[in-house]
């Protein structure tokens, strides 16, 4: 089965809570996108926002870390009501397998995430450590960004070594651009949580979207 994550980084801020309803009511998790304006070039928002949407959150929080140091505040996210955290390889490194412990230990499921430029090799050996694999079909950083076509094979590769180490059941999340022109493509590829911010939250009818999306 499919699951839809709206990303709130494309949401109304003036009218947050109508949009989390919408999220409540027509999709599975809430992604939120939590920037530092270091290992990405750009800020989005914080400790304040997630908090506020956990209070009205009646589905989990789905939590992507684009900053540096991630082990420094799963613990403050798993406390602000995370259901998922997941933090990019290329800014943990050899640390990432450590990192992904202290997520679980906090009783949040932990996932790690690749920009389209890393090699899908390079997180192979940690495949029997995660709960999940977020693979970015754009350089994190900004929403509205346009669905790059080899992030389909890339898929496809992490869901073969999936299979090949005998863990079928790994969640492959994809994250930029999607939206129901290319959701079809995913999910065949293996992808089973769908990002989707724009093609939500700019569509001038959302819950259509996501159920274009969920087929
Ligand atoms: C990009 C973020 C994405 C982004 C998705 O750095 O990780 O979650 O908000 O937005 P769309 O769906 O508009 O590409
Ligand atoms: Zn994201």
């Amino acid at each position: 089965m499919v699951q839809i994550a709206p990303s709130m980084l494309a949401a109304d801020f003036l009218h947050l809570e109508k949009d989390v309803e919408l999220v409540n009511e027509f999709a599975d998790l809430f992604h939120l996108d939590i920037m530092d304006g270091t290992f990405v070039p750009n800020i989005s928002y914080g400790f304040p926002v997630v908090e506020a949407i956990a209070r009205k959150a009646r589905k989990p929080l789905d939590v992507h870390l684009m900053i540096v140091h991630p082990e420094k505040y799963v613990e403050r996210f798993a406390k602000a009501g995370a259901a998922y955290i997941s933090f990019h390889y290329e800014a943990a490194g050899e640390a990432s397998a450590d990192i992904l412990q202290q997520i679980q230990a906090l009783g949040v499921k932990a996932g790690i995430v690749i920009n389209p430029d890393c090699p899908v090799e390079k997180i192979f050996p940690l495949l029997p450590k995660v709960d999940f694999v977020l693979i970015m079909s754009v350089f994190a950083g900004f929403g509205g960004q346009k669905f790059i076509p080899e992030s389909i094979d890339r898929v496809r590769a992490v869901r073969k070594q999936l299979d090949a180490i005998g863990r079928p059941d790994v969640p492959i999340e994809i994250d930029g651009g999607i939206g129901p022109a290319n959701a079809a493509a995913v999910k065949e590829a293996g992808a089973t949580m769908l990002v989707a911010g724009s093609s939500v939250f700019k569509a001038d009818n959302p819950a259509a979207a996501i159920r274009a999306m969920r087929g």
